[in-house]
């Protein structure tokens, strides 16, 4: 399974933040932003992730993640040149994927929780059993005509719709933007025409597998926050959720060296050399700690 991270996109509702910088560089408390799905993919055990960027944003990206090494996992690099939609992922990343499986996720998605049940996804989707070929999630909001949106049946919990940002919803379960499709994601896109804004919508994706009654939907328990950063309001709490957490644990969130080593990406020696490479700091400190705790 490959992972992709789409961190283009306009930021318009964070203008002028956005302006010089993009958005999943922005600072989520103590980290930058694409940290956060980055480690997501990795607490999966995805080692090679294709990160998504506008042409403009792409050396950014590269000097601070580099070539992944670091982490000990492989990071490639797209532009998409104009945001026209999520679903162009798929046809941008096509030779990156080379028609496996993927698990993609928005650069501006930040969840924090117990991962397991993105690790059952994954498996679930390894095996492909009664021709589910697509997983994606369900996540209850306030606000669901701001997203995807999907309807079950009462009864038996089958998924009867996906809709995107209804003006009427037909439930208040929205689809967060984490989406595992088989390799014919990109094929499926080619047969696709922009909607009526212009884009290429997930959500159109997802309804060709639902179609074909290979879509799972899988409802995350409300022990998960997911939290979008999309507009300031939304981006302040993130940074309040994320500064309170590592305050009262002093764990570190998405902490990226400390996950690879947990992981066993790296062994304690290649941390150790991190530490040395990395300039004096607070989060220098933290990484001494996580390696006396880890043990030699
Ligand atoms: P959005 O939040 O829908 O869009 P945006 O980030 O451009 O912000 P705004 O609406 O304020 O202008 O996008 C969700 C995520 O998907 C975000 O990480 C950007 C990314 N994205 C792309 O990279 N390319 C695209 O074509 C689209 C539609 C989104």
């Amino acid at each position: 399974m490959k992972g992709i991270i789409l961190a283009g996109g306009a930021g318009s509702r964070l203008y002028p933040l956005t302006q010089v910088m993009t958005k999943q560089l922005q600072p989520i408390y103590d980290k930058p932003m694409i940290y956060y799905p980055l480690s997501l993919l990795m607490m999966t055990g995805i080692k090679e992730v294709l990160i998504i960027t506008t042409p403009h944003d792409q050396p950014h990206f590269k000097s601070l993640l580099g070539d992944g090494s670091r982490f000990g996992i492989s990071l490639h690099y797209e532009t998409q040149a104009e945001p026209k939609g999520i679903a162009q992922a798929y046809t941008i990343g096509e030779k990156f994927l080379d028609g496996e499986d993927s698990m993609m996720i928005l650069g501006d998605n930040l969840f924090h929780g117990n991962f397991q049940c993105f690790r059952n996804a994954v498996e679930k989707q390894k095996k492909k059993e009664g021709g589910v070929k697509a997983h994606i999630f369900a996540y209850p909001v306030k606000d669901p005509e701001r997203y995807g949106v999907v309807e079950f049946e009462k009864k038996t919990g089958r998924v009867i719709s996906i809709e995107e940002k209804p003006e009427n919803p037909k439930s208040h379960f929205a689809i967060p933007g984490l989406y595992i499709l088989d390799g014919s994601a990109a094929e499926r896109v080619k047969n696709q025409k922009p909607s009526k804004r212009g884009e290429l919508e997930i959500t159109d994706l997802n309804q060709t597998y639902l179609d074909e009654g290979a879509l799972n939907v899988e409802v995350i328990s409300r022990g998960m926050a997911w939290l979008d950063t999309g507009t300031p309001q939304s981006f302040l709490e993130a940074n309040s959720y994320i500064g309170a957490l590592e305050q009262r644990q002093g764990y570190k969130v998405a902490c990226l060296e400390e996950i690879a080593l947990r992981m066993g990406f790296i062994d304690s020696k290649q941390f150790s050399k991190i530490i040395e490479e990395t300039p004096n700091s607070p989060y220098r400190d933290y990484l001494g700690i996580i390696l006396k705790e880890h043990g030699k």
